[in-house]
């Protein structure tokens, strides 16, 4: 008898771009530019990266790739090809209709409206019915005082939901996090 083997998420075809960034999948030519990202510390402090961060490390998501329950795209320059963030869904759950989302931007590309472009591009992908998902809900964690990802998340039209006492373990830590939720039914003009 031969198990089916889970499906992995497709990637975005034709690749999200707005034509300043660009989403496409990882690349060993990426490992210099995460180690120098993830040696930040806002994104050592709000992501689960590790510490330190090693080429070895970088390595390792550039091989991991794409699951059935996890897509993690890098965030380009769209004229240069230069690393500029990264945006993924992770936790993808089709019998319930939801996935999370993450993100992070370079240190040196901040303020520039990258994390805020990448999330809508990924989360307007993922709630179209891209082949294989059937997603209806979006839902992203940002920590209580981590105020910048909060207000890209409502720039990116999502929702306030609640607080989540211990809902994410970083380092061996729970700590609180505040839901946003994007829901198809809410905004369908966005995904028509
Ligand atoms: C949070 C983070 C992803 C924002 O990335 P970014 O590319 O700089 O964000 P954007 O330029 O798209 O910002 C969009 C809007 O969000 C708000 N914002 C973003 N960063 C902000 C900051 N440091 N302070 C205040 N507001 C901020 C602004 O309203 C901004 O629009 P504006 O620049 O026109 O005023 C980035 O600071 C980061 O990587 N932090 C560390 C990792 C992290 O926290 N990831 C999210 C985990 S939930």
């Amino acid at each position: 008898m031969t198990l089916a083997s889970p499906r992995v998420i497709g990637l975005p075809h034709p690749p999200l771009s707005d034509g300043e960034i660009l989403l496409r999948a990882w690349a060993a030519e990426d490992v210099p530019a995460l180690v120098r990202a993830c040696a930040d510390p806002l994104i050592q402090r709000y992501t689960s990266v590790r510490i330190p961060y090693t080429p070895e490390d970088a390595q390792m998501l550039v091989d991991a790739g794409r699951t059935d329950t996890v897509l993690p795209l890098a965030v380009t320059d769209a004229h240069t090809g230069e690393l500029l963030g990264a945006v993924g869904l992770h936790a993808v759950d089709d019998r319930r209709s939801r996935t999370e989302i993450g993100y992070w931007t370079v240190p040196w590309a901040r303020r520039q409206g990258v994390a805020l472009a990448a999330l809508q591009m990924l989360a307007a992908w993922a709630m179209a019915d891209p082949p294989g998902l059937a997603l209806a809900r979006v839902e992203l964690y940002a920590e209580p005082d981590n105020l910048p990802s909060q207000q890209v998340a409502e720039a990116a039209g999502f929702v306030r939901a609640d607080l989540v006492r211990g809902g994410i373990a970083l380092r061996g830590r729970r700590r609180d996090v505040v839901r946003f939720v994007l829901e198809r039914a809410a905004n369908p003009a966005k995904f028509q």
